[in-house]
């Protein structure tokens, strides 16, 4: 017997970026043992758990601990309680109604936005701003629908829509028909963010196209500007023709207590091979049930806390550390004359490489001599050569001390 394996798995990059980061840095430390390194690469949180959001974690632990209270299998969708706060917090308070069963409560939004591509057909064609989060493109390799990579760095069926400098990182509308568009604003990796009238063209174009936005807004509490949508539903029209991912990671120091969830209007129709319409939400629905069985109930409790008015004040006040530690990045940046974009509704810093450095490159120079990890921006796509990305989490002063260390190099 012979075991064939997913072909697909060998058209991708050999290691997913954070993990060729992480060995890279590991490799270094071990060979410079005494250095302190400053990690500004992936963007996980530092800041601890909110003192209201661990009260209810313990509390639920404990639940769990009595006879009377224990709790096993939950609702696969996730409990009424956290998709009711959700509902209420996050969406009736900018407009938008859901049911409880538009909410999909997960362990991530990393999880949600590299299954979702499941509920569709290996035909369809994907589009991807670049630079990008790797997850959407490698889960659509995996998959099948990118073909092979090009010397390029970009894969033969995906469409790529070019952020850069020149178009102020905004995507223009595909020139092609496209089925699958992923956004991601604030944006991964650039911080850079879109207004409602430029995300109404996408909602406009998919419509006109028959095309699915997954809208990924996992950066959205870092919004502070006025006219940055918050959420995809805030458009007119984008019921019909739009998924919308969230998390907690960022925005409650989740990244490894882990919950998020994902919101599937059940406005969205696909079609299937006879050109049937085809209701989105079930088939999700039905995906999580037959292969994901929920988030645990204490971290579901956790999150619950998040809405309370303490769990609010509390969950700010982290949010305006990172904010404050972007702008030290941004200014510091700036300051030695380098291009900075992001950063302002975004925790993520973007900016060009001196010189025209390619950013791996420059990725080793601010490791070997400002001893500072960054992400190279050509690791998120072809179009994120020459960039790179820092990031606010980390503490006040390592960041104050990281922009001191790299306003001394040379270049
Ligand atoms: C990043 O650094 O881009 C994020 O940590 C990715 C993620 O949330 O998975």
């Amino acid at each position: 017997m012979a075991v064939n394996v997913n072909d697909n798995f060998g058209l991708i990059q050999n290691n997913y970026l954070f993990v060729e980061i992480a060995r890279r840095v590991e490799e270094y430390q071990k060979a410079n043992p005494d250095v302190e390194l400053i990690k500004m690469g992936i963007g996980d949180v530092t800041r601890p758990l909110a003192k209201t959001v661990l009260k209810a974690f313990h509390d639920a632990v404990d639940e769990l601990g009595q006879a009377d209270t224990f709790r096993g299998y939950g609702p696969e969708q996730g409990y009424d309680f956290l998709i009711e706060d959700v509902i209420k917090n996050d969406y009736n308070t900018i407009g938008v109604e859901l049911k409880n069963s538009e909410v999909f409560i997960s362990d991530g939004a990393k999880c949600d936005t590299g299954n979702f591509q499941e509920l569709f057909s290996a035909d369809n064609t994907i589009a991807v701003t670049d630079p990008v989060y790797p997850v959407y493109v490698d889960s659509n390799v995996m998959a099948g629908r990118s073909g092979k990579m090009g010397d390029d760095g970009f894969y033969e069926n995906i469409v790529y829509l070019p952020c850069t400098e020149e178009n102020d990182f905004v995507p223009a509308l595909p020139e092609e028909d496209v089925d699958i568009i992923y956004l991601c604003y604030p944006n991964n990796p650039t911080g850079t963010t879109l207004t409602k009238d430029q995300l109404k063209e996408w909602v406009d174009y998919a419509h006109e196209h028959d095309a699915l936005i997954l809208f990924d807004a996992a950066y959205e509490s870092f919004i502070k500007t006025e006219n940055v949508p918050h959420s995809i539903f805030e458009i007119e029209g984008a019921k019909e023709v739009a998924v919308e991912f969230r998390s907690y990671s960022k925005v409650a120091g989740f990244t490894g207590t882990r919950c998020a969830y994902c919101v599937v209007p059940e406005e969205v129709y696909v079609k299937d091979s006879e050109g049937n319409d085809v209701q989105l939400n079930p088939l999700w629905n039905r995906r999580q049930s037959t292969k994901f069985n929920g988030v645990s109930y204490p971290v579901q409790r956790a999150a619950q806390a998040i809405y309370t008015e303490e769990g609010k004040k509390e969950i700010q006040e982290n949010l305006d550390y990172y904010v404050e530690n972007a702008k030290v990045i941004r200014e510091g940046l700036e300051k030695i004359g380098l291009h900075v974009y992001g950063g302002v509704d975004s925790p993520y810093i973007w900016f060009k490489t001196p010189n025209d450095i390619d950013s791996w490159s420059f990725f080793d120079i601010l490791l070997n001599d400002a001893h500072v990890v960054s992400t190279p921006g050509a690791g998120f796509g072809p179009s994120g050569e020459g960039y790179i990305r820092l990031t606010s989490f980390n503490t006040y002063e390592n960041t104050v001390e990281a922009m001191e260390r790299i306003s001394k190099l040379e270049f």
